[in-house]
């Protein structure tokens, strides 16, 4: 049975993407950063596995890890944030960006390095980063800098991941979920977080090694970095 590991998994993208993958007949393990996220998400999702702590939190993640044995197949680095909306470099806060960089790049590093070992243990192992288009380098960044430069960030990064663990036969992607209808997204946005998850999973479920290093669109399309 295959088993996925999903960050950010109270609500959103994540929730939906842990909501689908137990319909699949998966085995779901999400995570959430507080007692109470896990309690919710526990009682509309009583099959799943929940794992308590902040992506920033690099001690608490290790701790969780150490509470998870076995082989997970897919980890999905979905948590992440938008951070400050439309910020002018010439006044950008320079604490605000240090935060978003640390849970939107840094986080997905940590996460990989707690969970590296469960990754490991899979026969079909893939280590999915849920990035956007607009992190890639020719799409605008305008007025979206901050934002912008996190997931160009995770990019090189996921491309780096996909280098550095081709030789333990792990397959690395980043994707884009689409412009979704999440507190993120916001009501404007195009797709449903049902749409959304479901193609990401129609995409990650089938996913090999011949797609590491690739930046797949929610619909399964592929895009240049
Ligand atoms: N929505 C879009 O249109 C869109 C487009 C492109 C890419 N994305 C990417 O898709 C992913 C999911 O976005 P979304 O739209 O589902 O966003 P969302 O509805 O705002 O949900 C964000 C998720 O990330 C979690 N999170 C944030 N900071 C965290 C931290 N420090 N520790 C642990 N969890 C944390 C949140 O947990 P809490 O509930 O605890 O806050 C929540 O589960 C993000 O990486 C985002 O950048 C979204």
């Amino acid at each position: 049975m295959t088993r996925i590991l999903v960050t950010g998994a109270g609500r959103g993208i994540g929730f939906e993407l842990a909501r689908q993958a137990l319909d699949k007949g998966w085995e779901v393990v999400g995570s959430v950063r507080t007692k109470d996220a896990a309690k919710s998400l526990k009682e509309r999702l009583p099959q799943i596995t929940v794992l308590e702590f902040d992506v920033t939190d690099g001690k608490a993640i290790k701790q969780a890890a150490r509470t998870l044995d076995g082989p997970v197949d897919i980890l999905v680095n979905n948590a992440g944030v938008y951070g400050p909306r439309d910020f002018p470099i010439a006044e950008i806060d320079c604490d605000a960006l240090q935060e978003l960089y640390e849970i939107n790049v840094i986080s997905p590093v940590r996460i990989v390095q707690a969970f590296l070992k469960n990754v490991r243990a899979s026969d079909s192992p893939r280590i999915v980063n849920i990035s956007s288009r607009l992190g890639l380098t020719w799409v605008s960044a305008a007025g979206k800098t901050a934002y912008c430069s996190s997931k160009a960030a995770l990019n090189r990064i996921t491309q780096g991941m996909s280098e550095e663990f081709a030789g333990d036969g792990i397959t690395c992607i980043a994707m884009h979920p689409g412009w979704v209808r999440t507190d993120m997204g916001g009501d404007a946005a195009d797709e449903a977080p049902e749409e959304s998850a479901a193609g990401i999973l129609e995409v990650i479920g089938s996913a090999g090694f011949k797609d590491n290093g690739s930046f797949i669109n929610f619909d399964g399309e592929r895009w240049n970095w």
